[in-house]
């Protein structure tokens, strides 16, 4: 099998991805979503550059459990020689936990593209190009790329993009519907995706306001993507996917999907125990995962608040102690 119908395979196989999300996309994070039914599970980005320099805590961005693996590692730089040497470490260092390595060019933040990396990249395809060459060349691994329609405001570059990425012997591109302008305000253009589609003969993943399984189904059957990426729809919501799962099944698009309070309390006890173990030093991203579990219950105001005031693995505990408690009291 090819690199591309390797990933076509695995595409195949269940389309709908965990996005890659710095910041919010922690192992025991991606380990929840592939429990609840994801695909294919993509890292945060990992700085070449930082790889490169060895920093522990960015070696730590490319940890991937027995559970989890194969994931997607997400690379960012701007230098072609430094991304191909750390997309080479990375199959080193990874081994068969790692199913692809994808390159950032959408990234649209000010200290990522203000360097010439993530989204500055569409507005160089020259520099695009070596990159994508010379990591293509550095590994075994299918090796893809993330984009984003555009850069400037009204852009509408990902067709010839994506044309100029299949050259380079890329095994899948991801299409983001945004351009780099529109950070991630507006509405994501949908029908970039079959356009890019058309265009090339590698698989397309879709990305871009997907909330919810009736999303995920859109982008599959109206814009023929190979495969959809969850993302802000994940944050809290990791049900998602085996939500997502059931419709693509043919479940009644009916069916009862809501998640109690006691199944929100258990994955959250769930995320905390794992980074109070594995990742201690990412304990205070709980406050903002907190927030979104309980996001659009009677008490969501409430866990933002004191959760904001939580600093030890008891303080959390206690809030989700409460949490049950104001439920009991509730009833
Ligand atoms: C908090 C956050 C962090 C993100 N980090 C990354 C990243 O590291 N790499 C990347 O390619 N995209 C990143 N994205 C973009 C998402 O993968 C996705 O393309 C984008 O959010 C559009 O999907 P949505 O509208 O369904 O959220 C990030 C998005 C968010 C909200």
């Amino acid at each position: 099998m090819n690199r591309s119908s390797e990933i076509k395979h695995q595409l195949a196989n269940n389309p709908v991805l965990l996005a890659p999300m710095a910041g919010v996309n922690d192992p025991v994070f991606r380990e929840i979503c592939k429990g609840m039914g994801a695909g294919l599970t993509y890292s945060e980005m990992v700085s070449a550059q930082g790889l490169a320099h060895a920093s522990q805590r960015t070696r730590e961005l490319l940890s991937i459990s027995d559970t989890e693996k194969p994931a997607a590692i997400q690379l960012f730089g701007s230098d072609p020689a430094v991304l191909a040497a750390q997309a080479h470490a990375v199959e080193d260092y990874c081994g068969d936990r790692v199913a692809l390595i994808d390159i950032n060019m959408g990234c649209p933040v000010r200290k990522v593209a203000g360097k010439g990396e993530g989204a500055a990249l569409l507005k160089d395809t020259d520099a695009a190009r070596r990159i994508l060459q010379e990591v293509v060349q550095s590994v075994e691994l299918p090796v893809t790329v993330k984009i984003r329609k555009g850069f400037e405001r009204d852009d509408d570059l990902a067709v010839d993009f994506a044309k100029m990425a299949e050259d380079c012997g890329v095994a899948a591109v991801t299409v983001h519907g945004r351009t780099a302008r529109q950070l991630y305000q507006g509405t994501s253009d949908r029908t970039v995706i079959a356009r890019v589609k058309a265009a090339i003969s590698i698989p397309v993943i879709a990305s871009g306001d997907v909330w919810t399984p009736e999303d995920v189904l859109e982008y599959l059957q109206v814009q023929k993507a190979d495969a959809v990426m969850v993302a802000r729809g994940a944050q809290g919501n990791p049900w998602i996917f085996g939500h997502t799962l059931g419709l693509l099944s043919g479940e009644d698009p009916r069916a009862e999907r809501t998640v109690t309070l006691a199944e929100r309390i258990t994955v959250a006890a769930e995320h905390l125990h794992g980074l109070a173990q594995r990742f201690p030093h990412r304990l205070s991203t709980m406050k903002k995962h907190l927030s979104w579990y309980f996001r659009g219950t009677t008490h969501a105001s409430a866990v933002r608040r004191t959760a904001h005031s939580c600093g030890t693995v008891e303080d959390y505990e206690q809030l989700l102690d409460d949490i049950a408690n104001w439920e009991a009291d509730d009833d």
